[in-house]
């Protein structure tokens, strides 16, 4: 039997998973009403494919959920898969959750058992979990197994990882982890055995490296903007060579979501506790550089009109397509910035919208695309959910007041807005203005 606590994004993932690859699981959780949805099969939030999990092993009683961490003292590995949010007061992890969990789990854990963190933390918690779980419940030891799911992907990502990392303390501990990925091992997924501050380091450098691919194509969509190139082609062209590779090159609005920025922030924090002040610099660089493209698109717009008492219309709120997730979301934070200029801002977005407005109540929204077109000074496509690639620009022509369209996003056929009759705007590239 396993347990796994906190069941937000992570932990519902990881339980519904470890249920279908047969085990019996406990999800605890302190929120109650989270633990009563999930016990009902429902998720709290928008996850393709996880739904139909959770419902399949909450029917058969293989996945259960409770807010008593009592309930976990029958496990023998227990995931702790808390949230380890940015601090109020500064680029720092708050490791509240991390720290609640361990002290709730430690103390039902049987002898034996293993405590494994999922969660994303500075280098060196683990260690410091290590000395507190001593003095709790000297009998059961500590690793540590980051997760690199994608929203979107995240029970692809689980079931079929591109690999496993462990940070253990012993070879007892490492057996324990094997033996529960023994279907995924099986499947030939590379298994990386490290100590505990590499493991816990590995899954800041994978985000931070990911953050830094794309700023640094968003660095060089502000050269193309000011040389008069396209970023688009310059991707194609530079993802070719494998040394490179062509993912996470799409330039744009940047990264947000719950996982790169808080992690670069707060790997920014810890290295600057550590005296790498080189580290520092390049992290807070890329951070920055992300930050950027979001303003330079509120720029960019400004160029269209003063923005202020204009109608903009924006396609997207989730910070990326296939998710309702909004949080530290680009869509979002411009959509904001845009209505602060004193535009009149109104959102469409296909699964985000319900979560958008409770961050921003001011800003209207609508489902009906082509009401939220009507009489816009400009749109912007700031999310790339597939149902904006499928519109038709000529039923859009008909209605705005104004044919200018900014693709935050580099997705759309800008060709066929364009022929429609639109100036088409997108980071890094040269503008395409209708044929005469
Ligand atoms: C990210 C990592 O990709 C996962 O490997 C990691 O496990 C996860 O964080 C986490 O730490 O939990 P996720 O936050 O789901 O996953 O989102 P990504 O797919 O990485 O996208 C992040 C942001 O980058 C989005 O806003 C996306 O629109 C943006 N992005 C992505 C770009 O602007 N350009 C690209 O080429 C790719």
């Amino acid at each position: 039997m396993l347990s796994v606590i906190g069941t937000g994004y992570l932990g519902a993932t990881h339980a519904a998973c470890m249920a279908e690859l047969g085990f019996d699981v406990i999800g605890i959780d302190t929120d109650a009403t989270k633990i009563t949805l999930l016990s009902q099969g429902e998720l709290p939030f928008y996850e393709p494919g996880l739904d139909d999990l959770l419902r399949k092993h909450v029917a058969t009683g293989k996945l259960r959920f409770s807010t008593d961490f009592s309930d976990l003292a029958q496990a023998d590995v227990h995931f702790i898969c808390v949230g380890t949010p940015q601090r109020k007061d500064g680029n720092a992890a708050d490791l509240t959750y991390v720290n609640a969990a361990l002290e709730g789990t430690a103390a039902h854990a049987k002898p034996g058992s293993l405590i494994v963190g999922k969660s994303t933390v500075p280098v060196g918690t683990a260690d410091a979990l290590t000395a507190r779980l001593a003095e709790i419940n000297p009998h059961v030891e500590l690793a540590w197994n980051p997760e690199f799911l994608r929203e979107g992907f995240a029970v692809e990502d689980t079931l079929r990882p591109n690999r496993l990392v462990v940070g253990v303390q012993s070879a007892r501990a490492e057996e324990q982890l094997r033996d529960v990925y023994v279907a995924l091992l099986k499947d030939g997924v590379p298994w990386i055995s490290a100590d505990l501050r590499t493991a816990e380091l590995v899954k800041v450098a994978a985000n931070s490296f990911l953050a830094t691919k794309i700023s640094f194509i968003n660095a060089m969509a502000e050269i193309c903007d000011a040389a008069g190139g396209d970023v688009t082609v310059l991707a194609k062209a530079i993802g070719y060579d494998p040394r490179i590779g062509n993912r996470f090159l799409q330039a744009g609005i940047g990264f947000g979501g719950g996982c790169l920025p808080k992690d670069i922030r707060a790997f920014m924090a810890r290295a600057e506790e550590l005296g790498a002040d080189q580290a520092l610099e390049f992290l807070r660089d890329i951070d920055s550089i992300n930050l950027r493209a979001r303003a330079r698109i509120i720029d960019v717009a400004a160029e269209y009109g003063d923005l202020k008492g204009e109608k903009v219309f924006i396609l997207g709120a989730a910070f990326k397509p296939d998710s309702d997730d909004v949080r530290d979301s680009p869509a979002l934070d411009i959509a904001y910035g845009i209505s602060q200029r004193g535009a009149r801002v109104v959102v469409n977005d296909p699964k985000a919208m319900e979560p958008a407005a409770k961050r921003f109540p001011h800003l209207e929204f609508t489902d009906d695309l082509l009401a939220g077109a009507q009489d816009a000074h400009l749109i912007l496509h700031l999310t790339e959910w597939k149902e904006y690639r499928a519109l038709n620009p000529a039923d859009f022509a008909k209605v705005v007041a104004n044919r200018v369209i900014i693709d935050g996003r580099n997705a759309l056929d800008g060709d066929a807005w364009r022929d429609a009759g639109f100036i088409y705007r997108a980071p890094g590239r040269p503008t395409l203005t209708p044929k005469k």
